[in-house]
């Protein structure tokens, strides 16, 4: 029973897994003798929270259970506390699949809820309610954000054909578009806008959240005309350099608008390739994309630093997009040619690994999606 109604409540949360961010995505289900009488799930920051609305019933709510997959809030935010509210209404029992991990909830709704003498269950479907929000979990656990890599590649794992820009057709393309609209931060690399150009905004544009466009560039060679500069009243840049960068373009960024932070480097080079001379940290990197507030990060990069995510174990989801095509392979430019393989041995593997439990794939026109989680590799 309260399996089923839990259920129900997750399904429900899934309707603002999209908008509600930077918010957890919950869904409420409120029931009495076993029957529904509301439903309602969390749109967006700022509008009422799941609870709220199915309590607008009043009266009818004494006596009832409420089925929610997240632990309810006990302090003031853009809206009153939602362990307050139940209390009021008369509600006898809250199923939560989960504590909430922000501290400044952490159990003490469910305190708040059983000093008042509302009876609390907790733990019912609490994985899948994790799943269901992995950034907001692994956010407010860690402090890091959630890493998404997305990759497009031919067959024969080309990501960077010479010459070529586009591997996948148009419908892969405007589907990467939007993953950049469900991140709060996009990352890449100078040699991928140096390459391309590319404007790293979100698009469809309306309705979409301001979106912090990170460059990896050591030297502080980007151009200042590069189109990832424009556009920083609405979506502002930061380019990360190692130390030592030259004062004179830094200058020039910040008198554009753009940030620029220095980040520690990796004491030896992460990649045999030459143009890269002190990769910079990426824990360093994560931390200063957590530092404004960023809970998820697209990295959308060439092969050199989609490879240096994946190998030091930093990615959780990889998005593959699969072109039909051969492209011929040349060093360096396939998903982990970054990496050196000993003489007459084989790449050294990432330290992460496609969660089978969670893949999924799709067609897109003629290119094949595939959607991993990731997890830590054992063994
Ligand atoms: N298929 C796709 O999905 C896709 C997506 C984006 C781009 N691309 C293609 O990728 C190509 C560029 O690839 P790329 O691998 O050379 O570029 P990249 O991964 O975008 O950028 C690499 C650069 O980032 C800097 N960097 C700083 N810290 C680093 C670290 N820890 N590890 C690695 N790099 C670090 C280095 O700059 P310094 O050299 O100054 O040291 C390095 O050259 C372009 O041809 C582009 O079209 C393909
Ligand atoms: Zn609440």
């Amino acid at each position: 029973m309260d399996d089923r109604f839990l259920r129900r409540a997750l399904e429900l949360a899934r309707l603002g897994q999209y908008t509600a961010p930077p918010n957890p995505a919950v869904g409420a289900v409120l029931v009495r003798d076993g029957r529904v009488l509301a439903e309602g799930f969390h749109a967006r920051a700022g509008r009422p929270h799941a609870e709220a609305q199915v309590l607008r019933v009043g009266r009818a709510a004494r006596g009832a259970t409420l089925y929610v997959n997240l632990e309810p809030c006990c302090h003031v935010g853009r809206t009153p506390p939602c362990a307050e509210r139940i209390i009021a209404s008369g509600v006898r029992r809250v199923v939560a699949s989960h504590p909430d991990p922000d501290p400044r909830v952490r159990g003490g709704g469910f305190d708040r809820l059983r000093s008042a003498g509302v009876e609390v269950t907790t733990g019912v479907l609490r994985e899948e309610a994790q799943d269901l929000n992995p950034s907001f979990f692994k956010f407010l656990l860690t402090g890091t954000p959630w890493v998404t890599v997305k990759a497009a590649t031919s067959v024969d794992g080309v990501m960077a054909p010479p010459g070529t820009r586009w591997i996948t057709r148009p419908r892969s393309r405007r589907h990467g578009r939007v993953l950049r609209r469900e991140n709060d931060a996009i990352l890449t690399g100078i040699a991928t806008v140096t390459a391309d150009d590319p404007l790293l905004t979100p698009r469809p544009r309306r309705g979409s959240r301001p979106l912090l466009r990170v460059v990896l560039d050591p030297s502080l060679r980007i151009s200042p005309r590069a189109r990832v500069l424009r556009g920083l009243d609405r979506d502002p840049v930061l380019v990360v350099c190692a130390p030592g960068a030259p004062a004179a373009p830094r200058h020039r960024l910040e008198s554009l608008g753009v940030e620029v932070v220095e980040a520690t480097v990796d004491s030896a080079p992460a990649s045999p390739s030459e143009g890269v001379t002190q990769p910079i940290a990426l824990a360093a990197v994560l931390a200063e994309v957590a530092r404004r507030g960023a809970h998820t990060l697209l990295v959308e990069a060439g092969p050199r630093l989609t490879s240096a995510f994946l190998q030091q174990g930093l990615a959780d989801r990889l998005v593959l997009y699969l072109a039909p095509r051969f492209l011929g392979r040349a060093e360096g430019t396939g998903l982990f040619d970054a990496t050196r393989a000993p003489a007459g041995g084989r790449r050294e593997l990432p330290r992460v690994q496609p969660e089978p439990r969670s893949a999924r794939y799709a067609r897109l026109g003629p290119d094949l999606l595939a959607d991993f989680r990731l997890a830590e590799r054992r063994g």
